[in-house]
């Protein structure tokens, strides 16, 4: 739970001290205000990462050398930490309860980030490669060894490419098929647990919010009839042809369905964004239910794309789970939120932030 995050020199924020609600926060501000700069930062204190941009000095205030932020957060045994960073010149440093530290991994398994965005139906649309680092990610946070695996895999499956890009003769290629195999069953076995429990979840949170249930699976990458290791046997000659491995978990997906049609071409903006909200908010409650870090959910510009309804549907969802939520919006009106045992409204003004008493 993240119980308070300074934030200086970073976008069009110059120095803010943010204290969010247990329960709902909700930042409200005219376009260009910063809410969504706000929410920026606190992802980013919290993965090291931004998700508007790779390029961090970018976030620099305009005319400042450096941009810093400092969090401070309790993990369930409501324990404190604080984790700072500091972006000067070409340098990111981050700061975990006074270590410098290098393994950002470590970092966001701490406070897992769960976004929303108005850009969100791009996990739909933006094709398989998207979703498999969606299912990853929810695998991350639930196996630890889990990118450890993931490296493996994907490190052995690269050699076998090169082989077969060169040409290399046929049994040097077929050695890799073994070893390869066992890590690709072990890859697989990890996705499956974790998406049998998303699914469960995923069933309960979108028929809170969506009117059309929509189901859910996963296809591991190759056809589940055949041991991956036969596969590759057999698939030898096509994969030459190829020039690559064309089956396996680097061809995994999330196959999505409603009505027997494929929401991204089938339903709406609006139901495509509620449809990813259920995504990540059942990705919350498997963190819950297994007791790990369960994070924050970060929600920017709930009513865009939402009507009035959905919109009641998807905050009357959320406050029954019991997660941390900050939400931004345009207009505080758009919102009803007295139903949250606990919240605070912030007003944000030209990158000023004001607690609505
Ligand atoms: N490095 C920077 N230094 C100063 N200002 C910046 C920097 N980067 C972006 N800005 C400005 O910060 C302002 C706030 O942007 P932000 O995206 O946070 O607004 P917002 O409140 O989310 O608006 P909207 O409702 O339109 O989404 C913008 O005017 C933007 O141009
Ligand atoms: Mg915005």
């Amino acid at each position: 739970m993240l119980q308070q995050l300074d934030i200086t020199n970073f976008r069009i924020i110059e120095h803010a001290e943010f204290t969010p609600s247990d329960g709902l926060t909700l930042i409200v501000g005219g376009n260009a205000s910063g809410k969504t700069s706000l929410l920026e930062a606190i992802n980013l204190v919290f993965t090291g990462r931004s998700f508007r941009t790779h390029k961090l000095d970018q976030i620099i205030s305009t005319q400042q050398s450096s941009f810093q932020l400092l969090a401070q957060f309790s993990d369930k045994n409501s324990h404190n930490h604080l984790v700072g960073c500091e972006r000067t010149n070409k340098k990111l440093r981050i700061r975990y309860n006074s270590e410098n530290l290098s393994n950002l991994s470590l970092l966001a398994t701490q406070v897992p980030i769960h976004l929303i965005q108005p850009e969100t139906h791009y996990l739909l649309e933006n094709g398989p490669k998207f979703r498999r680092q969606f299912i990853d990610w929810g695998v991350f946070h639930v196996e630890p060894g889990y990118l450890a695996s993931w490296k493996t895999y994907h490190r052995t499956l690269r050699q076998r490419n090169t082989l077969l890009r060169r040409g290399a003769a046929t049994p040097l290629i077929n050695a890799w098929n073994a070893p390869m195999a066992e890590q690709a069953e072990a890859l697989h076995r990890q996705r499956a647990e974790y998406l049998t429990l998303l699914t469960k979840y995923f069933d309960v949170v979108s028929s809170g919010i969506m009117d059309e249930k929509p189901s859910m699976s996963y296809y591991r990458g190759w056809d589940e009839a055949i041991p991956y290791e036969e596969l590759l046997n057999k698939s030898i000659k096509a994969d030459q042809e190829l020039g690559f491995t064309k089956f396996g978990c680097h061809k995994a997906d999330l196959v999505l369905r409603v009505g027997g049609k494929t929401p991204q071409l089938y339903y709406s903006r609006g139901q495509q964004k509620l449809l990813v909200s259920a995504l990540r908010i059942a990705h919350y409650l498997v963190l819950q239910f297994l007791a790990k870090p369960t994070g924050i959910l970060l929600v920017d510009d709930l009513p865009a794309e939402l009507d009035k309804k959905r919109r009641q549907q998807f905050l009357n969802t959320v406050s029954k789970t019991k997660i941390q939520t900050i939400i931004t919006a345009t207009e505080p009106e758009l919102l009803q939120v007295d139903m949250w045992p606990s919240h605070k409204v912030f007003h944000v003004e030209r990158g000023l932030l004001h607690e609505v008493i």
